[in-house]
């Protein structure tokens, strides 16, 4: 979603804030903007549409200065055009802010600025902050800020300037990320470390209810009464390679090929072999803790919450113990039943989710222990539960999740691994988990080297209009997965089914204009698969079968046919799901479709 950088010290800054901006370019947006208080006032550049225009116009008519706030808009309220990208200004043009979030209660707040006189020209509900900072503003901006914030519902991540307070950046956060970078004499602020990890890599993230006032002599942290609060510098451990293409096409391709390394890394450590055990440092739940628990509640959005599914079926077949899993959305508002020997597990890839978020805060208010299972180090989510699996699948950048995936369902093994062991798992049974983890990585390497075969399937079906993913078990998650992976950068309408379920309804839609793409490696319910294929085969559909060995009976029931190795039930989703990834991967390409920024998405969706 939306994104910020802010610059303040003794160099150029715009080079900085559009090279800052590109590398939030991952998180979708659709215009971007530039403010820069440079003694002679606040100059401003916007531009609807890519980074490239706002960077041509700039480079038209340059803006000069080394204090200046940057943004990339996510339209919420108002079209994305010039007027509505951020930095939003007040009356005077001495207030820029740009702005995270979503204030809540705009309109009043707009009704009320109008009778004071204040003129609107945009529909955006940032723009009231520039002007109740505008109101408020007595020679200090961060009190300014402080008095308006003050005045707002909702969320925000925001870094302001003024003309009037230059050679200053006052950001601050109430449910959308913020951290103020720290260099030699010089201090930034970004929504995402991505932003300046070509600057710095040591980082103070701000906390809600927290801001940060910037000059190029210092940083400070104040609560918003503008106490002083004392916060720790975290190093950020990602590599600039990890945020580069490093020669694939697309950010989405590195990162559907990086997965033997990815899952090596979720993994690394963390498995006892001989003992059949997995070693969790961070789960800060004691033996008996985790024994006492009666019940497991997953809550997560998107493929996060595909891979809750999978993790319901670990907990509930292995450890034994009851699981339900919810999107995040619906379960913050029901009344779940949660109590104290409930175990939350809340999946996220960028630990920003503001759904998830919210799901967990709600279910810690009900007593229960939560659990992150988080890619991004230092995130929100990560930094509020009470305990954590970190995926280390690395920065994944493309929009549609692939390594975050098969990290995610890996870490969920892991913890599966430990309640069962602790529970009724045999030495035995774990010690057969733990190796078939191991051998993992060089069977998804294999996988991947014929991702060629994936293609072709690719060619063949890149003008279809619907799809249909279809499993049973462990892979009616991955089905799921797949047709989410195929509608969201290939804009191809497709659906997941439990493979059973289908003949009662969407056997309609078939006939053989209709691809059905079966997951069916030989699991405890092949069979029961095989009757499936038939059924779709019979009405004339075009079956592409993801299998895991030769199977005679298969023959002349499918068209396509994508081999996975052979591996214990419960993972095979972390090799099934691969060439689902490749195949919406190419069918994208082959249309010709922007497969690391699609349309309407954003990498990371922290509004409601
Ligand atoms: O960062 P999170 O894992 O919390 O994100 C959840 C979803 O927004 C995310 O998985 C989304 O569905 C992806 N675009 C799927 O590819």
């Amino acid at each position: 979603m939306c994104g910020i950088v802010g610059y303040v010290g003794p160099r150029v800054a715009t080079p900085m804030l559009i090279e800052g901006l590109k590398r939030l370019e991952y998180r979708g947006y659709d215009s971007a903007g530039i403010a820069m208080s440079n003694g002679h006032g606040l100059e401003t550049r916007k531009a609807k549409g890519k980074i490239s225009m706002l960077e041509g116009l700039v480079n038209g008519n340059p803006i000069h200065g080394s204090v200046g706030i940057a943004h990339t808009r996510w339209a919420t309220h108002g079209k994305p055009n010039e007027c509505n990208a951020h930095p939003q200004v007040d009356c005077t043009n001495t207030i820029a802010v740009v702005h995270n979030g979503i204030i809540e209660n705009f309109s009043a707040l707009r009704k009320m600025l109008q009778m004071q006189g204040h003129t609107f020209k945009s529909e955006t509900d940032t723009e009231v902050l520039a002007h109740l900072i505008e109101a408020a503003f007595d020679g200090k901006l961060e009190d300014a800020v402080i008095d308006a914030l003050a005045l707002v519902e909702g969320t925000y991540g925001i870094a302001v300037l003024s003309s009037k307070d230059p050679d200053k950046i006052v950001c601050a956060r109430k449910g959308s990320p913020l951290l103020i970078g720290l260099g030699e004499g010089e201090y930034f602020v970004a929504s995402d470390a991505a932003a300046i990890l070509q600057q710095t890599r040591q980082v103070v993230y701000l906390d809600d209810g927290e801001m940060g006032v910037l000059t190029k002599d210092g940083y400070e942290v104040l609560d918003l009464d503008a106490r002083r609060v004392s916060k720790g510098v975290s190093r950020i451990d990602w590599s600039l390679d990890e945020i580069e293409k490093g020669g694939f096409d697309h950010f989405m391709l590195k990162e559907i090929f990086e997965q033997p390394q990815t899952i090596q890394n979720t993994m690394r450590g963390r498995l006892v072999v001989e003992e059949g055990f997995s070693k969790l440092g961070g789960l800060n739940l004691t033996k008996d803790e985790l024994k006492a628990i009666d019940q497991i509640v997953i809550t997560a959005c998107g493929t996060s919450w595909h891979s809750g599914l999978i993790g319901e079926l670990y907990t509930e077949e292995l450890a034994r113990i009851r699981c339900e899993v919810e999107y995040a959305s619906e379960f913050r508002y029901r009344n779940p039943i949660v109590t104290d020997t409930t175990l939350c597990v809340v999946i996220s890839q960028s630990g920003e989710t503001a759904d998830t978020l919210a799901a967990m805060r709600e279910a810690k208010r009900r007593g229960a222990k939560t659990l992150g299972l988080v890619n991004v180090v230092g995130s929100t989510i990560a930094r509020e539960d009470d305990g954590g699996i970190y995926l280390h699948a690395g920065p994944e950048i493309g929009v549609a999740s692939t390594k975050a995936f098969t990290s995610q369902v890996a870490a969920l093994a892991l913890l599966t691994l430990k309640l069962a062991r602790l529970r009724n798992m045999s030495v035995v049974k774990g010690r057969e988990v733990a190796e078939a983890m191991l051998a993992l990585p060089a069977q998804i390497q294999s996988i991947l080297d014929h991702a060629s075969e994936v293609e072709e399937i690719a060619e063949r079906f890149k003008d279809a209009t619907n799809f249909l993913y279809l499993g049973r078990g462990y892979q009616f998650p991955v089905a799921l997965e797949g047709a989410l992976k195929l509608k969201e950068i290939s804009y191809i309408h497709a659906e997941g089914y439990p493979a059973a379920e289908m003949k009662h309804g969407p056997i309609a839609l078939i006939d053989s204009e209709m691809p059905v793409v079966f997951i069916a490696p030989h699991d405890a319910v092949f069979d029961k698969v095989v009757s499936n294929i038939q059924e779709v085969k019979a009405r004339g559909g075009k079956v592409i079968c993801i299998t895991s060995q030769e199977e005679p009976v298969l023959e002349g029931m499918i068209d396509h046919e994508i081999r996975v190795p052979q591996t214990i039930d419960m993972l095979y989703p972390i090799l099934t799901v691969i060439p689902l990834q490749l195949l919406a991967y190419y069918i994208a390409v082959k249309r010709g479709l922007n497969v690391d920024q699609p349309r309407n998405l954003a990498k990371s969706v922290t509004v409601e």
